[in-house]
């Protein structure tokens, strides 16, 4: 009997994604990488950052910064975030705030709260890659999330019935989603606050990327529209959760998760089980940094990445074959391509980094029903504007090249 064989059934859900393995291939320094979601380096606040590392190891802040913390966060960044998160039109008290190792850890917690075997969780087709595979370990069934279609709650409570479950929760990234870089508007999540409400499930409000908007007007979080309906966070079924990796920087692993306060009480005690509390020194650097710059440097990561945002979209529209469409994202990090039919991401991921040696995430791995073949993700994050006239360029002559064989 080998070790594997005595695993637990969780284990069978947890696969290695094909996509990292052929990511592996981007150390290449040749290739035009528009395939990794992260923040431009070159932008990091590394010299705020250095200097509140040294002001909290000085020798009357070192025993606190090196030392075992308070499961729920830091407390001055806590209340940092109630401040934060009025800004936004989300009123709440730091009883709401639990302080997470980034909100990749959020997310396996809400999966660990909400989901026994064969319960539904509600996604898009897309969605994010990692909650995916944050939710698999507990062996949900997926159901489509489509807000903007007259599928109806019972429909969903139906199928969720079916498979031998409930409907727990509904997943989302309701600004410039990974992958797709879409927004949900106003009405939409009006909507979905209205058919949770039906299905008596919670909302997960998956932040990443709200602070990175570049056009257009701000919609209120879904959280913020839940409490102007209800008066209070304590009434609410939406769980906010939110990150400093797209801002400030995701080394340091420090996001948020803003809930109702039976829901951040239990949140805590599995946070007491799995790793007791995130890093007390990157908490207390992550709270010196945001209190001297979050909005200045918010406001230059906003600059510098409409550009390249702005340079994607001019270069797709002169470079990209018929039948090539993209979406037009207001804020975010992604511009997503849906090829025609028939054409196949990975196989063209494939074939580009043979030869023209442009690297992107083929769209397969974020639809959890391994749909979505025809589609690929597109990051503007880390390519100057030269880069992603060149990349773009070589794409639109590889397409018409697939085309004209296909
Ligand atoms: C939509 C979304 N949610 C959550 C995360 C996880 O981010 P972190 O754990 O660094 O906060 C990411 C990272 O790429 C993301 O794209």
């Amino acid at each position: 009997m080998t070790l594997e064989q005595i695993f637990a059934t969780r284990a069978a859900r947890l696969k290695a994604s094909e996509i990292r393995e052929l990511l592996k291939l981007l150390d290449q320094p040749d290739i035009l990488s528009f395939a990794g979601g992260i923040p431009d380096p070159s932008l990091f606040p590394a010299e705020a950052f250095a200097q509140a590392f040294s002001e909290a190891l000085t020798p009357s802040r070192q025993a606190q910064a090196l030392q075992y913390s308070v499961s729920e966060g830091y407390l001055p960044l806590r209340r940092w975030l109630v401040v934060h998160m009025g800004t936004i039109g989300v009123p709440c008290t730091t009883d709401n705030i639990l302080i997470t190792s980034g909100s990749q850890q959020a997310l396996d917690y809400f999966g660990k709260l909400f989901l026994s075997p064969g319960d539904t969780a509600l996604v898009g087709w897309p969605t994010y890659l990692g909650a995916l595979a944050a939710f698999n370990a507990y062996e949900p069934v997926y159901d489509r999330l489509t807000i903007g279609t007259n599928r109806a709650p019972a429909d969903y409570m139906a199928a969720a019935k079916a498979t031998g479950g409930r409907v727990k929760f509904a997943y989302l990234s309701a600004d410039f989603a990974n992958p797709t870089g879409e927004t949900v508007d106003h009405a939409g999540r009006e909507r979905l606050l209205d058919q949770a409400e039906t299905m008596d499930c919670a909302v997960i409000e998956d932040a990443a990327y709200q602070a990175l908007r570049y056009d257009g007007a701000p919609v209120p979080p879904i959280l913020a529209l839940e409490i102007a309906r209800k008066g209070t966070i304590e009434a609410c079924r939406t769980i906010y959760c939110g990150s400093f990796s797209k801002t400030l920087s995701p080394g340091l692993r420090v996001g948020w998760v803003v809930a109702p306060q039976p829901v951040i009480r239990q949140l805590v005690l599995l946070k007491q089980a799995a790793d007791l509390h995130s890093s007390s020194i990157n908490q207390i650097a992550i709270h010196t940094v945001a209190e001297r710059l979050f909005d200045s440097h918010v406001a230059e990561l906003r600059s510098v990445y409409q550009r390249r945002r702005d340079a994607m979209l001019d270069a797709l529209a002169r470079h990209m074959p018929d039948g090539v469409t993209w979406t037009r994202p207001e804020g975010g990090m992604f511009v997503w391509l849906t090829l025609p039919e028939g054409h196949d991401g990975a196989a063209l991921l494939a074939r580009s980094l043979e030869t023209v040696k442009v690297a992107f995430v083929p769209g397969r791995a974020f639809f959890a029903d391994g749909s979505g073949a025809n589609s690929l993700r597109l990051s503007f994050s880390c390519a100057s504007e030269p880069m992603i006239e060149e990349g773009m360029k070589r794409l639109g002559v590889l397409l018409r090249e697939g085309q004209l064989a296909s």
